[in-house]
């Protein structure tokens, strides 16, 4: 018998279903999606994700276009979120930026990276750096654990051109202070250990300028009512564009912090935030 059937829709290689999408700004959008049944990551690592590019305009072969994406969610999470940027001309976001529930993308299962709690030594105080998507590593290590279990004080700084561009991560901290769940995941008042600093340099916001002059200033520490970073108690994560990681980089290895690895654990770990 002929099998008269319409032929399946051919899946993408390491397929995966979006669930959810919310859009921020005219350059920021996040989105969840389903996770491979076989996945395991630490929170803060990242993984290649993508879409099939544009068919070869001689042959019409298709290949897959990835870029590296820090995973936002934890790792405890059934579902998969990401924090992207939305670039008008970007061979993958300008693709990336339209897509809806149901859709598919490419997620090749192997993680990997350096923000994670294996390459810090233990500490008291764990400060998150963050410049525009470089939250969403933090975005998964806020909701894990081990941050609360191995730090008496979990300081987050985000530094945004707008006020806009600070809203998933200020959504994001609210929603883990009300959250239930986590608080039975973690221990009643584990977010009291949170300290949240948003700050912008291009629009008029509470807290204006970029992180790395108010640490210089030591106007971040007077706000908080911290003492300076301290090689003894002062642990840092550090994800944004190339030129703030090395400026940060700079100001710890000032202060005398050094950097980890996962192979050689010590006081800091950076890593760039990607950009298409
Ligand atoms: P600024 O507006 O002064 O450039 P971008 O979107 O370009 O990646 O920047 C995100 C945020 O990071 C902006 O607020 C930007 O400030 C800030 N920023 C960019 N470079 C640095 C740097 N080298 N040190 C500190 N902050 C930076």
């Amino acid at each position: 018998m002929t099998d008269t059937s319409a032929p399946a829709k051919p899946h993408l290689p390491d397929a995966q279903t979006v669930t959810e999408v919310t859009h921020y700004t005219d350059r920021l959008f996040s989105f969840r999606c389903t996770r491979p049944a076989s996945l395991r990551f630490r929170s803060g690592e990242f993984v290649m994700i993508g879409l099939m590019g544009d068919p070869h305009p001689e042959t019409g072969k298709q290949k897959p276009l990835l870029r590296a994406y820090s995973i936002a969610s934890p790792s405890w999470d059934e579902e998969l979120e990401f924090y992207s940027i939305k670039v008008p001309d970007g061979p993958l976001t300008s693709k990336l930026q339209h897509i809806k529930v149901g859709d598919e993308i490419i997620l090749r299962p192997k993680p990997v990276g350096t923000l994670v709690h294996d390459a810090l030594l233990p500490g008291k105080r764990l400060w998150f750096f963050a410049t525009g998507t470089g939250f969403a590593p933090f975005a998964s290590l806020l909701r894990e654990p081990q941050t609360y279990e191995d730090y008496d004080e979990v300081i987050i700084t985000h530094t945004c051109r707008e006020v806009g561009e600070l809203t998933y991560g200020a959504e994001l901290i609210e929603s883990i202070k009300q959250d239930e769940m986590l608080a039975e995941l973690m221990g009643e008042g584990f977010a009291d250990k949170i300290r949240y600093y948003p700050t912008t340099t291009r629009e008029e916001s509470p807290k204006m300028g970029r992180i790395t002059d108010l640490m210089r200033s030591g106007e971040l520490y007077e706000d908080l009512g911290v003492p300076p970073l301290n090689p003894d108690t002062d642990r840092a994560m550090i994800c944004g564009n190339l030129a703030f990681n090395l400026e940060l980089k700079d100001l710890f290895e000032a202060a005398g912090l050094e950097e980890g690895a996962n192979s050689k654990p010590a006081q800091y770990v950076v890593e760039k935030a990607f950009l298409d």
